[in-house]
């Protein structure tokens, strides 16, 4: 590993780092809360925006209470993000009353996800039994755009209740603190979530190389990222926004007893250590290399699993070809790496942007559904609202 700095890559965020390297592990025992005053009469409102993130070395198999088998990569995305707001005051009732809207509307199906989560992290936030909630969430990209929400819209909802603590217990006033406990609580709600507290590159899981690394919670990368990796860019072509016919949760869970499952262990840790040092040393050609191969081994273990299945379409092994070539042809930047469904994430520099999206409109553009193309690109982290 080379020098350590003190921030880490903020992608032109003009951030100052909100997060010192820890490094002693924190146990779930420092996330616990206590109760509030009964006689403290209690009003207020929480905002905050934070981004769905994509990842580049893939979290694939789990166990215990949403432990990850391998460690994983991600950056997170600036235009594809959830607002969730939470209006408490304290309860008139002798239960608290906690309701969940999505879009301003009364959704009961996310709803009963929402409490049952609240329920499950009570441990965490005690005084949430004290407090009549209303919570309302929206995300900034259609529901049918194929993206997964889950990341965006559990991170969002873990910091405004770690902002709720800080305000009505006081107990998080170093960011440190506060993020850790935010990637924490959102780790419980979506794996990935734990991901999208942080901006730039981010860790989730042990790995050895990272000392602050954690399988409890996400860590920003903390050593300088090449320059050439600060701004990267992400079009999602978006080849299919149906509902997938097998759930994350279900393709996590055929990794238990899979063929394949040490293997892809010894491979993900691989991988992560060419990634770590080529973001520092800018080596376009092993950043190319490991997240493709990310991306294909995350859908080979979808295929070898019992019994298989494959969430990828035709368009889509027709749109990986084209990128092969197109970057063969004019030897720059750019790769692909893909979700748990069929869309391409095509990544590359912003100074190949104008030729990128010439390639885009002209070449792959027809193989989406309904020529859709989202423009996203490596954000600025989440941030709070009001
Ligand atoms: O966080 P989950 O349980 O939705 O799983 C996400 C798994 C992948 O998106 C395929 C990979 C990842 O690391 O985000």
């Amino acid at each position: 590993m080379q020098s350590r700095k003190t921030g880490h890559t903020d992608g032109g965020c003009n951030k100052n780092s909100y997060f010192c390297t820890k490094l002693t592990a924190v146990s779930p025992k420092h996330f616990l809360s206590s109760l509030i005053s009964e006689t403290q009469k209690m009003s207020g409102r929480i905002g905050w925006q934070s981004p769905s993130n994509i990842a580049l070395i893939k979290y694939w198999g789990k166990y215990g209470q949403q432990m990850p088998t391998n460690a994983s990569l991600s950056f997170g995305l600036s235009n594809a993000f959830t607002q969730t707001e939470i209006e408490y005051s304290s309860k008139e009732n002798e239960n608290a009353n906690h309701r969940f809207f999505f879009e301003g509307k009364e959704n009961k199906n996310f709803e009963s996800k929402v409490l049952k989560y609240l329920e499950d992290i009570s441990i965490y936030f005690p005084f949430l039994k004290q407090l009549d909630l209303k919570i309302d969430s929206r995300n900034s990209f259609p529901h049918s755009a194929g993206i997964a929400s889950s990341a965006s819209s559990m991170s969002a909802l873990a910091l405004c209740l770690c902002s709720l603590e800080q305000e009505l217990v006081g107990s998080l006033q170093e960011p440190d603190a506060f993020y850790t406990k935010a990637s924490f609580i959102a780790r419980l709600g979506s794996g990935s979530a734990c991901r999208s507290v942080f901006h730039g590159y981010t860790v989730w899981g042990d790995f050895n190389e990272l000392i602050e690394s954690s399988n409890e919670y996400a860590v920003p990368f903390s050593y300088e990222v090449h320059p050439l990796f600060s701004q990267i860019q992400d079009s999602i072509l978006i080849v299919s926004s149906e509902e997938k016919l097998v759930s994350s949760r279900a393709g996590h869970a055929l990794m238990d007893g899979h063929p394949f499952a040490e293997a892809r262990i010894a491979q993900s840790k691989q991988n992560m250590s060419w990634l770590l040092a080529a973001l520092q040393q800018g080596d376009t050609d092993r950043f190319v290399e490991v997240v493709e191969n990310e991306a294909m081994s995350l859908h080979a273990l979808m295929m070898s699993s019992k019994p298989w299945y494959s969430l990828l379409h035709a368009n889509t092994w027709i749109i990986l070809e084209k990128i092969r070539n197109f970057r063969e042809k004019t030897e720059i930047f750019v790769c692909f790496t893909l979700d748990a469904g069929p869309n391409v994430h095509l990544l590359y520099s912003l100074e190949d942007k104008i030729l990128v999206d010439q390639f885009v409109e002209n070449e792959l553009k027809a193989y989406c559904d309904n020529q859709q193309v989202i423009e996203d690109k490596m954000g600025c982290g989440p941030k709070r609202i009001f």
